[in-house]
C-alpha cells in the first residue's frame, strides 16, 4: 500500500533543482544525488547537488540583492505584507508540503499537516510583524558638548542557513523568517537527507514578492557546500542548527572574515518527576517529550529523573504507552511515529541501543528495529545505566530514553546538570515553589514545567552550555540577525 501512496506522492514534487537569483538551476558540473524516503529506501528523485562553484554564485547572487537590490531599500511595510504573505502561502500549500515532508522526511503525513506545515506558516506571520519594530534608541550622553546619540539596527548582509533532517520545513522557518523579516538576504544550505521542502519554499517565497537573490537554495552535502558556505569571504553571518561536532567544525571555517555564528547544537535534556505530579499527565507528557518525531528533536526529554517513591508506577505507565504507539509508514493515518530519517542515523541509533545494553543499561521495552525495511526503531526504555554511561551523556537522537531514580531535590539538580549540554528541561511538581525553584536551578536555554515541547514563534529557544550561541525565535532572535549602528551627531548650539 504504502509504495503506491509514495509513488503517487512523488508527483507533488516540482522542484528539485538549485535555486539562485530567482531560478532553478541545474549546478554547474550537473552534478545530482538521490533524496530517500527512509519509510521505504527507495529514491523519491534526483537533486541537483551545490558544490563550492554553486554556492559561489548563489553568495553573489544574495550580495547583489542585499548591495544594491530591491530587499534591504523595500520599505518595512512591504517586507512585512511579503512575509505574511509567504505564511499564508504555506497554508494554503499545506498537504503538497506535508506530502513532501513525509516523503523525504518520514514523519506522518497528518502530523506534517497540522503540525509541521502551520508552525512554519506561524514563524512568518509572527516575523512579518517585527519588520516594521526594529527600533534602535535616542542615548543622551554626558561627554562635553551637545550632541544628539542614536542606534540604529541594521541587517547584518548575506546570511548562510544551514539546516538539519529532524524538521526540515519548521527549522528553516526559524531562520529564514527572522532572517528576511531585518533585512538580510540568504543562502539557505537544507540538509542532504531533506533537501525538498526548501525548494517547494523558495517558488512559494517568489509567488509572495520576495525579489529574486534575496532567498537562494543550495542543496549540497556539509563537507562541500555546507563547508564553502560557511568559510565564504562575502558571507557576513551564518546559523546552523545540528550536531556539537559540525558546530565546532563551523567555528573554525567561519573565522576567516569573523563571521557572527548562531549555532543550535545537541541536547540530552533532562526531564524531572516529582512525586507530587499529576502523574497521568505527566506520564502523557514525557512519552511526548521523547517520542515525539521518533526522538529526533533537539530538545528531546532523553534523560528521564523519576523520584523513588513513585518509579515503578511511572516507568510502568510510561512502558505501556511505549508499546501502545503505532510506529509506520508515514502515509498510514494510523501511524504515530515514523522511520528515522535515514539509513545512517538509523545505524547511529541502533549503534547506541547495543551500547546501552553492552554497558549493563536494561531495555524495559524496545530496543529493536520494527519491520524489515524503512529505518523503523521501536520506543525504547532504558533503566539502570549508570550516570556517566555513554546512553545517559550522549545525544541519541532517537526514541530512546533513560530512566533514572532519584530521592531528593539537591541530587536531582546535579543529575540533570551533569551534562556537557543545556538545551532544554522539563519538571511535572503540583508545588509551584520546586517548579519555581528547580527551574531556576537547572543551567538549560528552556525549562517546561508541567508540560513538555511547547514552541511558540514568540518564546525564545536557544542553548546553554555545548547546546549553543544564541537564540531563535522572539524578538530576541532579532538581536542576532542584526547588527548596531551607534550614531553621535554633534550639534551646534
Ligand atoms: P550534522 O550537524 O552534520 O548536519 C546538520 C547540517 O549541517 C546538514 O545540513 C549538513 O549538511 C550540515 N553540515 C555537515 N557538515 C558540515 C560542515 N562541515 N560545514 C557546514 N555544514 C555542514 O548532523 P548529522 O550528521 O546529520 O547528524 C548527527 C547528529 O547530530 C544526530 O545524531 C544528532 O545527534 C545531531 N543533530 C542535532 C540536531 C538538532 O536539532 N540540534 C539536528 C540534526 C542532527
Ligand atoms: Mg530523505
Amino acid at each position: 500500500m504504502s509504495i503506491d501512496i509514495s509513488t503517487q506522492a512523488a508527483k507533488s514534487i516540482k522542484h528539485t533543482r538549485l535555486f539562485i537569483d530567482g531560478q532553478f538551476v541545474d549546478a554547474l558540473d550537473g552534478a545530482e544525488f538521490d533524496s530517500i524516503n527512509p519509510s521505504t529506501g527507495e529514491v523519491i528523485t534526483k537533486v541537483s547537488e551545490a558544490k563550492e562553484a554553486d554556492v559561489d554564485r548563489a553568495v553573489a547572487a544574495a550580495r547583489r540583492a542585499f548591495d544594491s537590490g530591491p530587499w534591504r531599500t523595500m520599505t518595512p511595510a512591504k517586507r512585512a505584507a511579503a512575509l505574511w504573505r509567504l505564511g499564508d502561502l504555506l497554508l494554503e500549500n499545506a498537504k503538497e508540503l506535508a506530502t513532501i515532508e513525509t516523503l523525504d522526511q518520514g514523519k506522518p503525513y497528518w502530523l506534517a499537516e497540522v503540525s509541521d506545515i502551520p508552525s512554519a506558516a506561524g514563524l512568518f506571520h509572527y516575523m512579518s510583524g517585527w519588520a516594521t519594530k526594529i527600533e534602535g534608541n535616542t542615548i543622551p550622553i554626558s561627554a562635553p558638548g551637545n550632541y544628539h546619540s542614536y542606534t540604529r539596527r541594521e541587517a547584518i548582509g548575506v546570511v548562510g542557513l544551514i539546516v538539519p533532517w529532524n524538521f526540515p520545513l519548521v527549522i528553516t522557518a526559524w531562520k529564514v523568517a527572522p532572517a528576511l523579516a531585518a533585512g538580510n538576504t540568504v543562502v539557505l544550505k537544507p540538509a542532504e537527507q531533506t533537501p525538498l521542502s526548501a525548494l517547494a519554499l523558495a517558488e512559494l517565497a517568489l509567488e509572495a514578492g520576495i525579489p529574486p537573490g534575496v532567498l537562494n537554495v543550495v542543496p549540497g552535502f556539509g563537507p562541500t557546500a555546507g563547508a564553502a558556505l560557511t568559510a565564504h569571504p562575502d558571507v557576513d553571518k551564518v546559523s546552523f542548527t545540528g550536531s556539537t561536532a559540525t558546530g565546532r567544525r563551523i567555528m573554525q571555517a567561519a573565522q576567516g572574515n569573523l563571521k557572527k555564528l548562531t549555532l543550535e547544537l545537541g541536547g540530552k535534556s533532562a526531564n524531572i518527576i516529582f512525586p507530587d505530579a499529576n502523574l497521568e499527565k505527566a506520564i502523557a507528557g514525557s512519552k511526548d517529550g521523547i517520542f515525539f518525531n521518533a526522538g529526533q528533536a533537539c530538545a528531546a526529554g532523553s534523560r528521564l529523573y523519576v523520584h523513588e517513591d513513585i518509579f515503578d508506577e511511572f516507568v510502568g505507565g510510561l512502558k505501556t504507552m511505549a508499546e501502545g504507539i503505532k510506529v509506520g509508514d508515514g502515509f498510514d493515518p494510523t501511524s504515530e511515529i515514523g522511520p528515522l530519517a535515514s539509513l545512517e542515523h538509523f545505524e547511529r541509533v541502533s549503534g547506541y541501543l547495543s551500547t546501552g545494553v553492552a554497558e549493563g543499561a536494561k531495555a524495559i521495552t524496545g530496543g529493536v528495529r520494527v519491520g524489515d525495511r524503512g529505518y523503523f526503531v521501536a520506543p525504547t526504555i532504558f533503566t539502570d545505566a549508570a550516570p556517566d554511561s555513554t546512553i545517559i551523556q550522549e545525544e541519541i537522537f532517537g526514541p530512546v530514553v533513560v530512566a533514572t531514580k532519584f530521592r531528593d531535590t539537591d541530587e536531582v539538580v546535579a543529575l540533570a546538570n551533569d551534562t556537557r549540554f543545556g538545551l532544554a528541561a522539563g519538571i511535572w511538581s503540583n508545588d509551584v515553589s520546586t517548579v519555581h525553584n528547580v527551574a531556576a536551578r537547572l543551567r538549560a536555554g528552556t525549562v517546561w514545567a508541567n508540560c513538555y515541547g511547547v514552541f511558540d514563534p514568540a518564546l525564545p529557544f536557544g542553548g546553554y552550555k555545548e547546546s549553543g550561541w544564541g537564540r531563535e525565535m522572539g524578538h530576541e532572535v532579532l538581536n542576532y540577525f542584526t547588527e548596531v549602528k551607534t550614531v553621535i551627531v554633534s550639534v551646534d548650539e
